[in-house]
């Protein structure tokens, strides 16, 4: 059962996989499902962003922190608004290890994209040893910090969040729905400090290993909002599956 009053959303993060026929079978897909009472977001490589449907939600994997310029291979905001994305991935925990995105590096692309209108899907989430050492909620907090000292609380009604512990994803190893909790739970405790009315609000999804046969049990938690799915969203009968749960 559904505790949540959020909207749910779910956001299907193809990384550097996917082609023209994923784009065609996804969007075949989308059509048949009713799902109404929720936000589907697709977010595939850039050059397939031109043969989706206006009526399939973009999301882009990444974003440059500047406006324009000089910056081979990035992409900037105004680029994104023109081919009607509508939301950015950022601080993926990819894009933190293969590129050193730093904590303040990925504030500074969520000003980027809350400037542009567009809503960031904003990443945190703990390597193993964290969680073993037990530091974790330091390490969210450290990761929330860094981007709440560059954009003012009052913006977070723009943000989504995604938990994503770095050992769940594409491991197989999904955190148990009482750990998805625990941990979206310190998050919006975490705004609340901030601000209580804007924490309540906002919708914090979770990431790693979701599937169909174990996003039901993760998004009826009672602070999880939806997913951020990365190798189920490839399958298009999987991720019709979890959106299916999270509707
Ligand atoms: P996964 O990836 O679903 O393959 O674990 C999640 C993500 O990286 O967003």
């Amino acid at each position: 059962m559904q505790v949540s009053s959020r909207r749910q959303v779910v956001a299907g993060n193809w990384k550097m996989n996917g082609d023209k026929a994923l784009v065609e079978q996804i969007q075949r897909h989308l059509m048949v499902a009713d799902l109404k009472n929720m936000d589907v977001v697709i977010c595939p490589p850039f050059p397939y962003f031109g043969l989706f449907d206006s009526k399939v939600k973009l999301g882009s994997q990444n974003i440059s922190q500047f406006d324009s310029g000089a910056h081979t291979g990035e992409i900037s905001a105004a680029t994104l608004n023109e081919f009607s994305c509508e939301y950015v991935i950022v601080g993926h925990s990819e894009r933190r290890a293969d590129n050193h995105e730093s904590n303040e590096l990925v504030a500074l692309k969520v000003e980027q994209i809350l400037k542009a209108q567009l809503t960031p899907i904003l990443c945190v989430g703990e390597p193993e040893n964290v969680r073993e050492d037990g530091t974790l909620f330091d390490y969210i907090a450290a990761q929330l910090d860094a981007v709440l000292l560059q954009v003012d609380i009052s913006q977070f009604t723009d943000v989504i969040l995604a938990y994503e512990p770095i050992w769940a994803i594409g491991t197989g190893k999904t955190a148990s729905p009482a750990q998805a909790q625990e941990v979206h739970a310190f998050i919006r405790g975490h705004l609340a400090e901030q601000d209580a009315n804007i924490a309540a609000k906002i919708v914090i999804l979770y990431g790693g290993s979701v599937k169909g046969n174990n996003a039901q049990e993760l998004f009826s938690q009672a602070d999880v909002d939806g997913g951020l799915i990365g190798g189920a969203s490839l399958n298009p009968e999987e991720f019709l599956s979890i959106c299916r749960a999270a509707n």
